[in-house]
């Protein structure tokens, strides 16, 4: 199964498509815990990638489509993978189908987790993320067990450096120019499925869930 998750900033990609990835034995593929993995490893990679992300700009669309078409390679992406934070921009997104259409394989469900920009900017300053395994937690919405530290590696929670609330805001006036118009782009395919993000966490899994079911 081959899926994409859509959707701003916080809007809560990260947190289904991780129970998606569990649910269904596929892996989780978020190019922005790959951006981040790199930043900490210190790696050229990383080093080129910070800049923009510190900023809340997106980073260059050649470095993302070296960086997952060499993801894709390896062996755990042949029973298919669940797109986080990939793709961003119109052109990845047709250069994602270019690759696929080169194995007769195509992008089955493109999920939209829909949240209103407020919304986010009060989620964001209470995010906690993992820089570890990539897992995020909230102060008052999500509570990991042990406070401070992640449930399934034990690595210290951080806020990441791009949740402050001038560089969400910048992150949100780029989701709506650069990535927003994906939207009418896997509608046109058919494909698309849009779900209410403001409810439970669990709620909305279950819609979701019920959307790949079907
Ligand atoms: P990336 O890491 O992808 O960040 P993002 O898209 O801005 O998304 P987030 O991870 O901030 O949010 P999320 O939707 O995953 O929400 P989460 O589940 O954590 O990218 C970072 C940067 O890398 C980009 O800005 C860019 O520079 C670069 N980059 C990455 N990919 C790129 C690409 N393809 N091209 C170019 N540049 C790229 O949830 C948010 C919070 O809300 C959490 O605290 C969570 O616990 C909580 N929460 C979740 N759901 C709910 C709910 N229903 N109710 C209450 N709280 C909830
Ligand atoms: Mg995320």
């Amino acid at each position: 199964m081959k899926i994409i998750m859509l959707g701003a900033p916080g809007a809560g990609k990260g947190t289904q498509a991780k129970r998606i990835a569990d649910r269904f034995e596929i892996p989780h593929i978020s190019t922005g815990d790959i951006f981040r993995e790199n930043i900490k490893n210190e790696t050229q990679l990383g080093l080129k990638a910070k800049g923009y992300m510190d900023q809340g700009l997106l980073v260059p669309d050649e470095l993302v489509l070296e960086l997952i078409m060499d993801r894709f390679k390896a062996p755990d992406c042949k029973k298919g993978y669940v797109l986080d934070g990939f793709p961003r921009t119109i052109p990845q997104a047709k250069a994602l189908d270019d690759a696929l259409n080169k194995n007769n394989d195509r992008i089955e469900f493109a999920i939209n987790v829909d949240v209103a920009d407020e919304v986010i900017i009060k989620r964001m300053a209470g995010r906690r993320a993992c820089l570890n395994c990539g897992r995020t937690y909230h102060v008052d919405t999500l509570k990991p067990k042990v406070s401070g530290q992640c449930d399934y590696c034990n690595t210290e929670l951080v806020l990441r450096d791009d949740d402050k609330p001038e560089t969400v805001k910048k992150r949100l006036q780029v989701y709506h120019e650069q990535t927003q118009p994906l939207i009418d782009y896997y509608n046109n395919k058919g494909i698309l499925h849009s779900v209410d993000g403001t409810g439970e966490i669990d709620d909305i899994y279950k819609q979701i869930i019920n959307v790949l079911m079907t």
